[in-house]
């Protein structure tokens, strides 16, 4: 094995993440190469679901991070503390870093990529927003020629999958979001989903990517859907409108070009009435769709589940995967175990057959 992963919290995340690497067969061949060396968790005596040798398990996370046999540290434990310190005693003790926390990121992005920068180390975070959309990566690089204006969508699931439900089958509040809890799409404390918490910490993250500077939570507007009621949804109904909890940032292209005036970009996150027709009208259940504006491109949008165990796993590992890849690479080896170039474009992604 040449890669080692220390990997902190093994809940809904943690355990999908954990299936994918020990269950490599017929998905990228670099899988073959990445071991789980220890897992963090808070209780010992839980069940768990991934067959893990008995001395991988412990609740000693910080010698996790600055273990010298360690590669890779993957933080799903979520919330702030003890989440922000261990990622910065990762970064420190020279790890690699992925994270799917939305909530640190927005809060100590800077921290963590100046630390990070330092350190000559890597932070990803593309499971951080939207769960197993790719948005991340494609705002770093593929879509990085444009000139955005707006990047706007539905970004957080369990208010998505409340909402949905409400609409459709008249469901109450309380007994959809039990469910979204149990199906572990919601964040261990619901408020962050509920009222708009969540979801301000992603668009924050992805204004920051599209538009430069970094966005500070404080300028993102922010409203829940506490307050929808059934009869809220039956009147938009009847009138052709669907309600979603959208988070938009929508820069002004008239004002000045520097990021500060706050006239020139807009953050925000509430509820708003979207005509069916819309394209993001139609985007139910977990689901999320971010759709992004600028120019040349036009509208380009991205659409998947956005929470669940196995679609953000899915995330997370692509994460460790492009580290592991470009690990590979600067230890001097730029094959793959099955022989295909690491760096051929065509070919670094190809699965095995
Ligand atoms: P869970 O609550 O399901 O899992 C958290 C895990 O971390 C558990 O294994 C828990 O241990 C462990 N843990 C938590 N705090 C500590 C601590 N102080 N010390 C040691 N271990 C600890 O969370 P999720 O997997 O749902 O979420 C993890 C992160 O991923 C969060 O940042 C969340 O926002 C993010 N995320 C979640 C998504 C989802 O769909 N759930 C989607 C995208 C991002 P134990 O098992 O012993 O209790
Ligand atoms: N609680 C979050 C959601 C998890 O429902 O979207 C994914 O970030």
């Amino acid at each position: 094995m040449a890669f080692k992963v220390g990997l902190l919290g093994l809940g809904t995340v943690g355990t999908g993440t954990a299936e994918i690497l020990a269950n490599p067969a017929q998905r990228h061949p670099l899988l073959q190469e990445l071991e789980i060396y220890r897992v963090g968790v808070r209780s010992l005596e839980k069940p768990r679901t991934v067959p893990l040798a008995s001395n991988v398990l412990t609740t000693d996370l910080e010698s996790i991070v600055t273990d010298p046999a360690v590669d890779i540290v993957v933080e799903v434990i979520g919330g702030l503390e003890p989440a922000r310190s261990l990622i910065l005693q990762a970064i420190a003790h020279g790890k690699h870093v992925v994270t799917a926390n939305k909530a640190v990121i927005a809060r100590y992005g800077d921290e963590i990529f100046t630390a990070a920068t330092n350190a000559g180390v890597y932070v990803l975070i593309e499971a951080a927003v939207a769960g197993g959309i790719p948005v991340i990566e494609p705002l770093k690089q593929s879509l990085c020629a444009n000139r955005l204006y707006t990047v706007t969508g539905i970004v957080n699931g369990t208010t998505n999958y409340i909402l949905t439900r409400m609409q459709t089958e008249g469901s109450d509040f309380d007994t959809v979001l039990a469910d979204a809890q149990r199906l572990g799409y919601a964040e261990a404390d619901p408020t962050a989903d509920v009222d708009g918490f969540d979801a301000a910490d992603k668009i924050a993250i992805l204004a920051s990517l599209a538009f430069g500077g970094r966005i500070k939570l404080p300028e993102v507007h922010r409203e829940g859907i506490r307050q929808i009621t059934a009869a809220d949804i039956a009147y938009a109904d009847k009138l052709g409108f669907v309600i979603k909890l959208l988070a938009t940032a929508q820069r002004n292209v008239e004002a000045d070009e520097t990021i500060n005036q706050p006239d020139r970009l807009q953050v925000r996150v509430h509820p708003t009435l979207l005509p069916k027709t819309h394209p993001l009208a139609s985007i139910n259940g977990v689901y999320n769709a971010v759709l992004i504006e600028g120019d040349p491109i036009g509208q380009v949008m991205f659409f998947g589940p956005g929470a669940g165990s196995g679609p953000t796993a899915s995330a997370v590992v692509s994460d460790i995967l492009n580290i592991a890849a470009i690990l590979k690479v600067e230890r001097g080896a730029a094959v793959q175990p099955n022989g295909q170039p690491l760096l051929d474009p065509l070919l670094a992604c190809s699965h095995q057959h």
